[in-house]
């Protein structure tokens, strides 16, 4: 499988974009998809996977031979609105929106502001679904979206989103906001199709093994499971622990703020061996260690209530949590330790842990567009996705 990484993290207007110069042909097998994703002269590459996250909200798609991701924190912050304040944002390119009674930052700059105002950056999603508590969380999460997506290139583009399975561990399910999502993405005009993250994963990391495996992606607010044979999922659930417990918990144990935490531990990007005292960089050795153990813990213990076909399950680590180096090492002597009920020959660590799931719907999307022979001749790939760069001025519907 040829993958190499071309330009990374080149900021575009005020949303991240990321080439990842992929062959992506060569993620499908033959036996498994039987469509080329090199375009002939005149097609235009028609499809999106969405990753909608508690902490990124994240768009794939192709340009020519390459996998472009759109990339925007899913957070915002309110401020009270002065011409001072939007001349200085009109200038700095900011992402916001203007409301009655003041103006919210989106995205990227909320948080980037939130340190600058020595304001909290609110979030609309909490522990994988959206927040109940936070009133504006749906219409924000509209405007970020929007932003992220752009408009479809044809009538009914295919999109697969993502949505969380439900958690085995924590009092809710997460069936409005799979349906609320939907319904958002439908508005857009998309033909839009829901799957499973942990599924997502599969589609994106294990193409070699005929999308036969465990997909795994520990995320911001939950970490999501699927065991899938032949892409059809055996099992999906979510546990109620990601990247925002360890912050919570370190922030609990430090007395620091959770942002803070938040910030070390994506700057530091290592789990420690050592447990150094009243440290940050301590505490956060004890709660990815905690993390691993209580993933696998509940994993051994869902497979145990079901009899999947007796064949081997490679299992595939994703998600932006699993970004530190050493977690994945972690993970896998924990796993070995734990002796699961399923023939595990491999483990496969992905190549960019946190793209993983937009990839593995925009692969399915472009599935679903083959399958139903959706390919046209018209529009631009790149016209609309430059659109998305512009400011957002619009009044919050
Ligand atoms: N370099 C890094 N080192 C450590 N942690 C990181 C790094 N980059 C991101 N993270 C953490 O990864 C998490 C976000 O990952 P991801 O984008 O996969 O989650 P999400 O999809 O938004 O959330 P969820 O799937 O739970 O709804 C956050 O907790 C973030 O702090
Ligand atoms: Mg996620």
């Amino acid at each position: 499988m040829v993958l190499y990484l071309l330009l990374v993290g080149s900021k575009v207007g005020h949303i991240t974009r990321l080439w990842v110069g992929a062959n992506i042909r060569n993620l499908f097998k033959e036996n498994v998809a039987t469509f080329h994703y090199i375009n002939k002269d005149g097609d235009v590459e028609m499809a999106k996977g969405l990753d909608i996250g508690t902490m990124n909200i994240i768009c794939a798609e192709k340009e020519g031979e390459d996998v472009v991701f759109m990339q925007q924190r899913n957070a915002f912050m309110e401020l009270e609105s002065s011409d001072l304040t939007k001349t200085m944002l009109d200038t700095s390119k900011v992402l916001y929106v203007e409301e009655d009674d003041g103006i919210s930052l989106l995205g990227e700059d909320a948080f980037r502001f939130a340190t600058i105002f020595e304001k909290e950056a609110k979030r609309p999603m909490k522990r994988g679904i959206i927040c109940s508590d936070e009133k504006n969380a749906i219409p924000m999460m509209k405007l970020i979206v929007e932003r992220v997506l752009g408009t479809p290139k044809s009538q009914a583009e295919v999109l697969y989103i993502s949505s969380p399975a439900d958690p085995i561990d924590l009092d809710i399910n997460v069936l409005y906001h799979r349906k609320t999502m939907e319904a958002l993405a439908k508005k857009m005009k998309y033909d839009t199709h829901v799957i499973d993250e942990g599924l997502a994963v599969i589609y994106s990391e294990l193409a070699d093994y005929n999308f036969t495996g465990l997909g795994i992606s520990v995320g911001a607010g939950l970490t999501n499971v699927t065991l899938a044979y032949l892409a059809t999922p055996l099992m999906s659930f979510s546990i109620g622990k990601g990247g925002d417990w360890i912050d919570e918990q370190v922030s609990k144990t430090t007395g620091l703020p959770k942002e803070h935490v938040c910030a070390t531990k994506e700057a530091e990007s290592k789990l420690g061996t050592d447990v150094e005292f009243g440290s940050v960089k301590g505490a956060l050795t004890v709660y990815y260690d905690a993390l691993i153990t209580y993933i696998i813990k509940n994993l051994d213990r869902k497979l145990s209530e079901i009899a999947p076909p007796k064949v081997s399950f490679p299992v595939a680590i994703a998600g932006g949590s699993s970004i530190p180096k050493g977690f994945f090492d972690l993970f896998e002597k924990k796993l070995k330790e734990t002796k699961l009920r399923i023939d595990i020959p491999t483990m496969i660590r992905a190549k960019d842990p946190l793209y993983s799931v937009a990839r593995g719907c925009l692969i399915a999307a472009r599935t679903q567009e083959a399958a139903a022979g959706k390919r046209t001749t018209t529009a631009t790939a790149t016209t609309t996705q430059k659109k998305a760069h512009g400011k957002t001025t619009g009044k919050k519907k």
